[in-house]
Order: C-alpha cells, then structure tokens, then sequence
C-alpha cells in the first residue's frame, strides 16, 4: 500500500494549522479551548488532529489522544478509556491511570466497583481528575473520530464543554462531516469563540501535484478526477492503474457514495494478496479491537508466536499497521474495515467467540466481554444472557445506553422456555428502566407495558417507574391517566395501592390545585393506616406537608412535615434510597417553613444516596430545591452553581420538566448577583422552555415578571403577571406584593394599594416571616411612589425585620436600602447611613455583587440629594455635648420641638434651649443647614470607614 506523504507538513492546510496554533497558545494560556475538525471520510482529520497533538506537545502539554472505533460503539467510554490508556515511561501516568480506572470501575462488575456512581458524579469526578492533572500543566484531550464513540463518551464530551474543567484545557475533537453527535455540536456552539470550527474541504489541484510530484500530469488530472481532491483517497489509489482509475472516475461521477465501497474493494484486494497467515492475523487484529491486544490475537488465531510475531511485523512492514503511542493501531479505519468485512461471518463470529472465552478466563474488562460476547452467541445460550445481563447491570447507572444494548441482546438470546418467563420479565424490567434513564420515554414506556401486563411482583414497580418518568417529562396527564387506571385493578388494598395512591398525590402535587393533592395524601396515608411502612408514611406525609403549605394551612403543614422528617431521619440508607423522591419535597416545604438546618441535612443525605445509588432521577430536583436554599440564605453563587448543575443532570436523563424548573431557579441569584440585563438575557433563551406543571410555570411567570420589573420594564412585568391568578396560598402574596409595586409604578395608585393591603392580609394569615417580609416592603414601596413617606418608612422597617426573622438576607437588604430612601426623602441623614450601611453588609456577604453596586450608585444620589451649604459652618460636630447632638438627630429626622420633647422627656423650652446653642456652636441659621451640616459629616466620616450602625444615633 502507498504509505507516502504521511510524514511533513500536510498539503494545503495552512489556514487551518494557523487555527491549531492559535488554539494551543489560548489553552497554554489557560483559558478553555476546543477544537472542532469536521469533513467527509479520508479528508485529513485524523492527520490534522495529529498536527494538533506535536503542536501541544511541543507546548508541554499532557496529550490524551483516543480514537473511537467502528465496531466497539458499546464499550462505554471507550474513547476516554483510549485516550487515558496509561502509556509506559510517559510522566502522567498516574494522572491517566486515575481516569482510566474511575471509567473502567464505573461499569465493571459490582464486586470491582467502590461505589454506584451515577453518570453526573461519575462525570464531576472526571473533571475533577482533570483539574488536578491541569494543576502540574496544560492538558489536550484529542478525541477522534467521535462519530463512532459510544453514547457514554459522548455526553462525557459534552459535560465538559458545557462544565469545563478549570484547568488550561485544548479539547479537540473530529467527527465525520454529516455525522455530528447533536449535542456535542450546540455545546461547541455555545462556547462561541473558544471553539475553533474547522470544516475540511478537498485539497485542489496543485495540491495534488503537491503531494504526487513524481506523477505525470495526465495521471495528475485522471487521479483529481477519480479521487474529487480527497487525500485518503489519492493515497490509496496512488499506485491504481489506469484502467481502475478510469472506471471508478465514471462510477463516481454517477453514483455517491461509490468511492468508498470502490476503495474497500482496493483494500481488500491487498489483504488478498497477503500469506493465509498474515491475512487471519489481519482478520484476528480487526476482531480484537484496537489497539491490538497481541493476546487477544493469538487467542483467536491459535497461531505459535513464532508466526505470529512475524506476521505482525509484515502487517508493519506493509504500512498496514502502525505503532503509534506504544500501542498497535490499523493505518486507517478504513484499513480495518476492510479486514473485519474480509473475514466472514462464520469466521468472525467464532472469533468473536475465543475472545469472549479468552477474557473470560483472564478476568479481562467485563464490558469488553460483553461485546465480544454480544457478537458471537446464539440463540439459547444461557451463560451469554448471564454475561450480557451482568455487564447491563452494571452499565445501568454511567453509561445506560449500552445497557440497552446488552439487555436487548440478552433478551433476544433468551430461549423461549415457560420456565425461565420470570427471567424474560426481569430483563425487560431492566430495560424498561435503562431505556427511561437514557430518556427514551417511547421505547420505556412500550416495555414496561409487557411488563405491567404480567402479573407479579414487577408489575407495580414498572407503574411507579413510568409515572415518575411522565412526570420528569412534564407529562402530569398521562401520569394521572396510569395511576388511575391502576387503581381501578380490582385486588386487595395493599402496599401497591398505597404506592399508586402516593404517586397520583405526587401528579397532583405539581398542578394548580393543592387541595386535590392534600385529598389524593390524605387517602394515601389513610390505606397505610395498619401497614407499617414508614417509608411511605413519610412519603404521603412530605406530600400531605406541603399540599397544606400551599393550600395556606400551615399549621397543618408544620405539624405533617415534622413526622415526615423524624419517620425520614429514623430510615436507614437502603429503606430511603427506593423512596428517595420524597426527600426534595421534603426540603422545599422545610425551606418555606424556615426550617433550613432540617432542609440542608436532608437534601445532602439525599444527592449522597442519589449518587450511590445510582438513583439519577431524583438528582435533579434535589438540585433544584438546594439550589432555592441557597438563594434564600443568601448564597447566590452556590444557587447559580446548584441551578446550574440541575440543569446538566437534567439534560443528561432528558426531562424536560425539570431542565425549565432549574432554568427558572437561575433568574433570581443571577438577577442579585450579575443584574438585570444577565437575568433578562437568561429569560429570553428559557422564553421558549418554561415548565409545564401548573405550579411551576406559575412561579416561573413571577420570577420572570420579577426580572423584567427589575429591568425598568414594569409594563412587561405586569403582562406576565396579568391573568396570573397565583396558583396557591404559598405564591399568593408575592404574586399580590409584585403586582402591588408593578402598578404602582405603572401609576395606578389606589389599585396598587388595595393588592399591598391584600398582601399584607395574606402575609398576616400565614404568619410566615418570609411572606410578612414581601407584604411589607411591597406596602412600603407602594407607599412611597404615592408620596406617603412617613406611612411608608414604617412598613419599610417591619419588612426588614420580617426577612431578618426569616434568615433572608437578600430580600432583607432590599428592604433596608428601599427605608434608606425613605429616610433620605424625610431627612434623617444618620438613619440612611444606618440603614445603606446594613444593607451593604448583607449583599457583600451574599455575594450579590449588581445589589452592591447599585446601591453605592445610590448612596451617591442619596448623599448628593441631601442640599449641600454653600458657607462651610464654622463649628465642629464634636463640639456638641451628647445630648445636643441627640436632639439636633432628632429635629434632622422630622420631629417638632414638641415631639422631640415627649421622646425625651423634656420640656420643650429645653429643647428650644438646646437647639438654639446648637446652631450656635455650629454656625447654622435653621434646621435645613442643620440637615446639610449634619449629610456633610455623615459624608466625609463615610470615607473614612465602612458604614455601619452609629453609635451616636438614636
Ligand atoms: N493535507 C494532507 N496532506 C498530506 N496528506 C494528507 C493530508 N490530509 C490527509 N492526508 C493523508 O490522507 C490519509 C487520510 O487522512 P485521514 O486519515 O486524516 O482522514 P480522516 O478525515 O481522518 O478520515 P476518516 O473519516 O476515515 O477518519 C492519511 O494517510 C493522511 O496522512
Ligand atoms: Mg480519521
């Protein structure tokens, strides 16, 4: 085979190897970059990759280069596993070993993995190694041929584009033009300029002259005309005769496609011409999978070494094999495919077969056996169904779409025997469940319903396990539709009904109605009256909890959640782990009740569960609730990490529902933190994606509403409010509180003081703090843009003293800068420091850095509102005795002589006295320079320290 011009510089690349370079420079200098080479088959992306690695190398990268392979697409992760294969003598092998393992142990048998991990942990834990290795240097993952990789591997590639380690990464990929795995392709895309796109085009004609110099011209132009300017395939036919190079040139002009099948041909007739020996080495090699495993070759061939050393060396010799990185790889897949094709399918299969026999006597990969196993049993043997269901088992949980495979396997091998019918069930239970985790719904649902028409112990399983799928999905009406109808089987009550009973709560749990769901908890709990079963006790109760919540009962409420977290806190890990769904609703009614300590322990022992047990449905809404918390608590940064992170676990198992609810949890620590315009831009991508169930696109319309009245748009905030009707108690006020303020700033005054007064009247019935808090500030802000500060100041303060009762620090300084304002309008110059002062230290802890920033913009305004005098007065503040100044604080803050005389117990003659020597001593003529004198000091004394309460204040 011509082997030439795979060495020096490729031939008509320069624009894209100046895209390498600038890629390799942007890493080295720590930043993420990807690289993403597309192009037909043989146009150079494998060379170019190859450029990229000595590029990175050169640079003192760490270069992880892994190949996906045609015909191990179900090996998980084989395209990591490659790439991190440890090489001898390389300086980060253990850095490479660790990932390789983690990988490996992810997917072995049970009794080789340390703990379940489900694939969001499993791909955190990667990143994670990642980062340590990019600690010691810069790190290039190049990933080959990706169009061939295993499902696994591909949404590890996405995890990191999406959640990129941080660490000076290059993370190159290549994948054939018209096959791009879609989620690698938007997660490049969204990475916008640190992803350099490079699309292969044929190399022209002067590069062919270029690359063939020693060709005549005829030959030249006969070759560009057969090959259309592709490298693989002007190598391959470089040595073609005339004759075959004319008949392929007429087959392609007609048919696409032709070229290769027609180079397949080529390649295979050079297998033809190789010794028996050489060519079953050839065949064996394509078999065993690359790299080539010299074992696994000789297991299937049988050959002495002697023989098969040699013909290992002729495969080399012949450019057909290649040592690369230590390890034996086919020149090109094509190569391979060639060889695998010219075996033949008896041949092949029992190949197949002694490599299967050879792992499994050597304790090789499980999941390698599978495959090899996969492709060589036949019908009815029973060892390859243990085989493949074992490896299914445990792929489940970091790479189920290979269980898939392996279970669809397994059952299609199954001898159709009466007594091994359990077993059928069981495999198809198994995947039923792999093909729901992988967020197949269609293909879930069509096996799980051959499963829920057997009777047996399965049957109610596979009907919690699909409604809860409805559910992640968003689709609350065909959940009720299943339970329903389960419910109306005719047998005993049992715990199946209870179970059906607790699910058809949970669907109404998540719609518009609380009272339905108080009443579905209700009947669930009442059929566990004698059962005993603490497990679902607490379950409907959590259920029962904050149905009530919602429905405003919140006595109720208190009293249901505190059984249902001592029946929690009393379970063991392995009673909770099948019920673990319980666990975040437990924590968000915990949140509301302000119950943190109990919400926080709660939600860690559950993602603690989620992860070990594999239980990834649960993880995202534990996200999703963890991340609530930490915005209550005024810990922005970890909401938008926790937000964030529900989001990729939700993508990863492909529920819609729950990608909108975290979407949604974004706006507020984003809007605190990044502002206004970083919250709107994030409400405009999600516009199109809100959640479905009736609660959360309610809570979802005023968040967004939120974010547009913030924005200065009360017009766009009203129209996400308007028909709002709040979907319950617990929403009620705030939805009353947000429309209050957005009307009043749209100018309709008294219709915005009746929904403040409302709000309150609500807040009051439920005597939540954190409801009181919005009430109030609400009534305050409405107060104020109708010209009633003193009336406003008041409610300004209660709601302040509201969100600080409830621990919410965001929603507490808000509050305090909105009674700053009000101070500054009446004049109290220290209690605005007081109050600006507060309010700068609660943002700075959470973290709400726009908060920050616009309240020192206000603190400005605030102090320049204050009239400044022209005459710099004479006398010094600490001039005044201590009671002088306490009485001018007052006058500054709005009291008459008289009232200040009443708060003092004074006469006010006293008082007259005491402000006349003040002005005095001051050299002021009224209380307005007073004011100015005293806005002035307040002022310089800012500069000096950071603001905070006044000890000389009232
Ligand atoms: N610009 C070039 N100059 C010289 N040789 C090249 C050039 N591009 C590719 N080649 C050679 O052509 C052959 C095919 O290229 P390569 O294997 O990189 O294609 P590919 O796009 O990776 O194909 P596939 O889709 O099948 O993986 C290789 O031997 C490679 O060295
Ligand atoms: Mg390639």
């Amino acid at each position: 085979m011509a082997n030439r011009a795979t060495y020096g510089r490729p031939i008509g690349r320069d624009a894209e190897l100046g895209l390498l370079a600038s890629a390799v420079s942007g890493a080295a200098d720590g930043a993420l970059r990807a690289v993403a080479v597309r192009g037909d088959p043989g146009m150079g992306k494998t060379r170019l990759l190859a450029e990229l690695a000595d590029l990175a190398r050169a640079r003192g990268f760490a270069v992880h280069h892994g190949q996906a392979t045609e015909f191990e697409r179900d090996v998980p992760f084989g395209v990591y596993i490659a790439a991190f294969e440890p090489q001898p003598g390389d300086p980060s092998r253990d850095a490479q070993g660790a990932l390789t393992e983690l990988l490996l142990d992810a997917t072995g048998p049970s009794e080789a993995r340390r703990a379940g991990l489900d694939r969001y942990r499993l791909f955190q834990r990667a990143r994670r190694l990642i980062e340590d290795q990019g600690a010691a240097g810069p790190v290039a993952i190049v990933l080959d041929d990706l169009h061939w990789a295993d499902r696994s591997s591909v949404e590890l590639t996405e995890y990191l584009l999406r959640r990129p380690p941080r660490a000076p990464l290059l993370l190159a990929t290549a994948y054939r033009a018209a096959q791009v795995p879609a989620g690698i392709a938007r997660a490049l895309a969204q990475l916008g300029d640190a992803t350099a796109h490079i699309s292969l085009a044929p190399l022209g004609e002067a590069d062919v002259a270029a690359l063939l110099p020693e060709a005549d011209r005829g030959r030249r132009r006969l070759l560009y005309r057969t090959t259309h300017g592709n490298p693989l395939y002007l190598q391959v036919l470089a040595d073609a005769g005339v004759e075959t190079l004319t008949a392929l040139a007429e087959a392609g002009d007609t048919a696409t496609g032709a070229p290769e099948r027609a180079l397949l041909e080529v390649l295979s007739t050079e297998l033809t011409a190789l010794t028996p020996d050489v060519r079953q080495v050839a065949c064996a090699a394509a078999v065993a999978g690359e790299p080539i495993s010299l074992d696994l070759v000789a297991s299937i061939t049988e050959l002495p070494e002697a023989a098969l050393d040699h013909a290992v060396d002729h495969l080399v010799g012949v450019g057909m094999v290649v040592e690369a990185d230590a390890s034996l790889r086919f020149r090109h897949p094509l190569v391979r495919a060639a060889a695998y094709w010219m075996a033949g399918a008896a041949w092949r299969s029992r190949a197949h077969d002694r490599a299967a026999e050879h792992l499994r006597t050597n304790g090789g990969p499980l999941q390698l056996l599978a495959h090899h196993t996969a492709r060589s049993a036949r019908h009815g043997d029973v060892q390859a169904v243990r085989t493949l269901e074992a490896a299914a088992a445990a792929a489940l949980d970091a790479a189920p779409s290979t269980a898939v495979r392996l279970l669809r396997t397994a059952i299609r091998l199954l001898p159709d025997e009466a007594d091994l019918a359990s077993w059928r069930i069981q495999l198809q239970w198994a995947l039923g469940r792999a093909l729901g985790v992988t967020g197949d719904l269609a293909g879930s649902r069509q096996i799980l319903q051959e499963v829920i028409r057997a009777p047996g112990p399965l049957r109610i399983a596979a009907v919690s396990f699909s409604s809860m799928i409805y559910r992640l999905l968003g689709d609350f009406d065909e959940a009720k539709a299943l339970l329903t109808t389960e419910l109306t089987r005719p047998y005993a009550r049992d715990r199946s009904t209870s179970l059906a009973r607790l699910g058809l709560a949970a669907v109404e749990l998540m719609g518009r109605e609380p009272g339905k769901a108080r009443l579905a908890a209700a009947d669930a709990i009442r059929s566990l009256r004698d059962a005993d079963d603490e497990a679902l006790e607490a379950a409907a109760r959590t259920i029962q909890a904050l149905a009530a919540l919602r429905d405003g009962h919140v006595a109720q409420s208190l009293s249901e959640t505190g059984r249902a977290a001592w029946l929690t806190d009393a379970m063991t890990d392995d009673v909770l782990a099948p019920h673990l769904e319980l666990i975040a609703p437990l924590a968000w009614v915990e949140l509301h009740l302000r119950r943190y300590d109990d919400a926080s322990r709660h939600l860690r022992r559950g993602l603690d569960i989620a992860y070990r047990a594999g239980r990834s449905h649960s993880v995202p809404y534990l996200l999703i609730v963890l991340s609530a918390l930490n915005e209550r608590q005024g810990r922005l940064s970890e909401a938008v990490t926790a937000a964030e992170e529900a989001r990729e676990a939700s993508r990863l198992i492909h529920s819609r529902e729950t990608l909108a609810m975290s979407s949604i949890l974004l706006l507020r620590p984003l809007l605190w933190r990044d502002g206004p315009r970083a919250a709107l831009e994030h409400a405009e991508r999600i516009s199109g994606t809100l959640p479905r169930s009736g609660w959360w696109s309610g809570l979802a319309r005023l968040d967004l509403a939120l974010v547009h009245a913030e924005a200065g748009r009360p017009d766009r905030a009203l129209a996400a409010l308007t028909g709002e009707d709040p979907a319950d108690e617990l929403t009620g006020t705030y939805c009353l509180a947000l429309r209050a303020v957005t009307t009043a700033a749209a100018g309709a005054r008294s219709e915005a003081d009746s929904l403040a007064e409302n709000a309150v009247l609500l807040a009051t019935r439920s005597g939540l703090p954190h409801q009181l808090g919005f009430a109030h500030r609400a009534r305050a802000k409405v107060l104020m843009l109708s010209g009633r500060p003193k009336e406003a100041v008041v409610h300004a303060a209660r709601g302040a003293d509201h969100f600080a009762a409830a621990g919410a620090p965001v929603e507490e300084g808000l509050a305090r800068q909105l009674a700053a304002e009000l101070h500054a309008a009446l004049g109290s110059v220290v209690t605005v420091r007081n109050e600006i002062g507060r309010a700068k230290s609660l943002y700075a802890a959470a973290g709400a850095a726009w908060l920050s920033a616009a309240l020192a913009r206000d603190e400005r305004r605030l102090a320049a509102q204050a009239p400044r005098g022209r005459r710099r007065p004479a006398g010094p503040l600490s001039a005044l005795t201590t009671r002088e100044r306490q009485i001018a604080d007052l006058a500054v803050g709005g009291l008459t002589n008289q009232q200040i005389a009443e708060r003092l117990y004074l006469s006010p003659k006293t008082v007259e006295a005491h402000l006349s020597r003040t002005f005095a001593k001051l050299g002021v003529q009224s209380r307005v320079t007073l004011t100015q004198h005293l806005a002035a000091d307040a002022q310089s004394r800012d500069g000096r320290a950071a603001a905070g309460p006044d000890a000389g204040s009232m």
